[in-house]
């Protein structure tokens, strides 16, 4: 199973939700692997303090060796207090596309063999899907895409101009997961977005800053999130991600292209009071 998890611009929590979906995964889901894969550069290595030469680029180094799957994922895989286990991307944007551009060009291959093998679901986040993300042809073998983002005007707006070209990815499911900010104002936004968008709309993720900042490395607790409100939301989430996507589900190769659907009229989102919302579909 592959859940890719990305934002449209800016911040929202992406890092966050697929750590926390990793953390929070039901153990009948299998034991899942997070991909780092956001071609920005990496923040978990720099949050943990981890090594940030294992991983992705550790992986790369592999895929170039030609080294099969998949006897060695383990020496790239590195664990977060916690028992996490994750594949880091380095911090710096020039090293981390150039990993995440080979991941995509044939390492993901690799990748894909080894976490099957294991019956391991594979957790990855592609940061900023921007048109010109080398994580494109990623997304489009996923069994469902997270699109994370916050219940703001200008976070709508990203998300109304592409709806189209997310339909048009072919994806078997794709959500758009709402992570709530600090304030109350953007709690009538989270329930208009719900009303348009229905069951595409997962969360809210409340705003915790105990649960992230234990995501981020900046807090240690024993107990860990699994009783923060982040935490037992975003278990509800895995717990219905994996009741729903097909645990089988044997996804095409990155490269081939899925026939597309026809392409959703654009749809109309709101300005403030606007009545006139539909979601393209
Ligand atoms: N639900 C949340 N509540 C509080 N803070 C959050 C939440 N989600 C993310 N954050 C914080 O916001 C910042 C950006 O989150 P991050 O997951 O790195 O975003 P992205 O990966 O989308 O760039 C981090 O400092 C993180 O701890
Ligand atoms: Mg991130």
């Amino acid at each position: 199973m592959i859940i890719m998890v990305g934002s449209l611009k800016g911040s929202p929590g992406a890092t966050t939700v697929s750590l926390a979906l990793a953390d929070r995964w039901p153990v009948s889901g299998g034991n899942p692997l997070v991909v780092e894969a956001d071609p920005a550069g990496g923040d978990i290595a720099a949050r943990f303090a981890l090594a940030s030469g294992r991983g992705m680029v550790s992986l790369a180094a592999a895929g170039r060796r030609g080294d099969q799957p998949p006897q060695d994922l383990d020496e790239h895989v590195q664990e977060l207090p916690g028992g996490l286990e994750v594949l880091c991307t380095p911090a710096g944007a020039e090293q981390a596309r150039q990993v995440v551009t080979e991941l995509a060009s044939g390492v993901w291959t690799l990748l894909q063999a080894a976490a099957r093998a294991q019956g391991r679901p594979l957790i990855v986040d592609c940061g900023r899907l921007d048109p010109l993300s080398p994580t494109g042809s990623l997304v489009r073998a996923a069994d469902v895409l997270l699109l994370v983002m916050r219940p703001r005007d200008d976070e709508l707006s990203q998300l109304a101009a592409r709806m189209a070209v997310v339909q048009g990815w072919g994806l078997p499911a794709w959500h758009v997961l709402v992570v709530e900010g600090p304030g109350r104002a953007e709690s009538h936004r989270v329930r208009e977005i719900s009303r348009v968008l229905g069951s595409r709309v997962l969360g809210p993720v409340p705003y915790d800053t105990g649960a992230a900042d234990v995501l981020a490395g900046r807090r240690r607790t024993r107990a860990g999130i699994g009783r923060t409100r982040l935490g037992r939301t975003v278990a509800g989430i895995a717990d219905a991600l994996v009741a729903t996507v097909p645990v089988e589900a044997a996804p095409p190769a990155p490269q081939v292209r899925r026939e597309l659907p026809p392409l959703p009229p654009d749809p109309v989102w709101p300005q403030a009071g606007s009545p006139t919302w539909t979601e393209a579909s």
